[in-house]
């Protein structure tokens, strides 16, 4: 395979499961109000999986839609990523399970960890592998189970986060300048702000740790905010920079999909008005998987059209973050 200038995405899809939870059913597990949690999130719903639905099988359905989508067979993959915090298992991959499942015999598959912002770094590696002709076609999944991963005895995050999966395929060529490039950070010096501090090999399984609900994801909110805000808000700017587009320019931009007050304040200080695209009202935060779904739905409904420039930005745990820039040309 040639190396290539140009990536495109061919395919979305997306999966959310069945059950919904509302902040209606919330005040029935934790005290707390649809009031409280829909004027401090944007949030009314989210979606729950089954318990016999792994994370697998939520990006295997986001994985079958994208490709249908894009009108290709499993076959045609080169490269299959994941980005999760929420694994089926420490090992194998997520990826693996998947690969099975949609039968994409001859893809390479890994699960990618950047917390919420593994979507997008993801995107960025697939992308960088086609451009090198290391692969031609890569089937890209964000996907999370993340209510097996949150304490729904602390109402400071059980009220926030929800399952789902979406997916985009990517292969190298198309036209415009589809894929453009990103740019990503992270700074681990603020890990223990947003983390599951248990269950691996720094504080291994045991009766005391999960005694101390250590297996669950703990967060500072307030903190966590102020950097959501500000590391989205300088990502966005600096990928424009990056690619030489006007924030005129853009159609559309999709956030990280974890509270409307942060994406407000982002719209507000980037002065983009309504060009901000949002569904936390429906899913929550999705972590890694909100801005696959997001994406898969502006797409769907009409909010981006060929030859539309689009923003993506991401933030979560790490801390991680990024934003990327492309042309939309399906
Ligand atoms: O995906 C990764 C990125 N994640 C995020 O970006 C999340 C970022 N953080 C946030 O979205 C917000 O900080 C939260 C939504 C988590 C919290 O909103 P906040 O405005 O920062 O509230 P707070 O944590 O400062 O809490 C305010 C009050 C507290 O009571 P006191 O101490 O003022 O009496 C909390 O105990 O609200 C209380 N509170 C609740 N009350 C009702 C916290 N959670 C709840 C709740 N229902 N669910």
């Amino acid at each position: 395979m040639k190396p290539t200038r140009i990536v495109s995405i061919i395919g979305t899809g997306s999966y959310v499961p069945e059950k919904v939870l509302t902040n209606h059913d919330l005040e029935e597990i934790v005290e707390t109000s649809d009031e409280w949690i829909h004027s401090r999130t944007g949030m009314r719903e989210r979606h729950i999986a089954a318990a016999n639905q792994a994370t697998s099988d939520l990006g295997t359905e986001a994985a079958k839609a994208a490709l249908a989508d894009a009108g290709i067979a499993a076959e045609e993959l080169d490269l299959l990523i994941v980005a999760t915090l929420s694994p089926d298992m420490f090992f194998p991959s997520t990826a693996c399970f998947v690969q099975e499942r949609i039968g994409a015999k001859n893809a390479f598959c890994y699960d990618l960890g950047a917390a919420c912002s593994g979507f997008l770094y993801a995107l960025d590696t697939a992308k960088n592998q086609i451009i090198s002709g290391a692969v031609k076609t890569a089937l890209v999944i964000g996907a999370e189970k993340m209510s097996t991963f949150i304490d729904w005895e602390d109402r400071g995050t059980c009220i926030l986060f929800g399952d789902g999966a979406g997916a985009a395929v990517l292969q190298a060529g198309g036209e415009g300048r589809g894929i453009m490039k990103s740019v990503m950070g992270s700074d681990g010096s603020l890990a223990d702000l947003l983390w599951i501090p248990g269950g691996g090999s720094r504080n291994p399984v045991s009766h005391e740790m999960i005694d101390q609900r250590q297996h669950y994801l703990k967060m500072q909110g307030r903190e966590v905010f102020k950097h959501a805000v500000v590391r989205m808000t300088e990502a966005v700017i600096e990928a424009l920079e990056k690619n030489n587009v006007t924030l005129d320019e853009i159609k559309c931009l999709i956030p990280h999909q974890a509270n409307i007050r942060i994406i407000g304040a982002i719209a507000k200080r980037l002065g983009v008005g309504d060009r901000m695209y949002t569904n936390v009202e429906k899913y929550a935060n999705t972590s890694s998987a909100a801005l696959a779904i997001a994406l898969d739905e502006a797409v769907k409904d009409g909010t981006i059209q060929r030859g539309d420039l689009v923003a993506l930005t991401v933030f979560g745990g790490g801390f991680t973050w990024g934003a990327s820039v492309l042309e939309w040309s399906k």
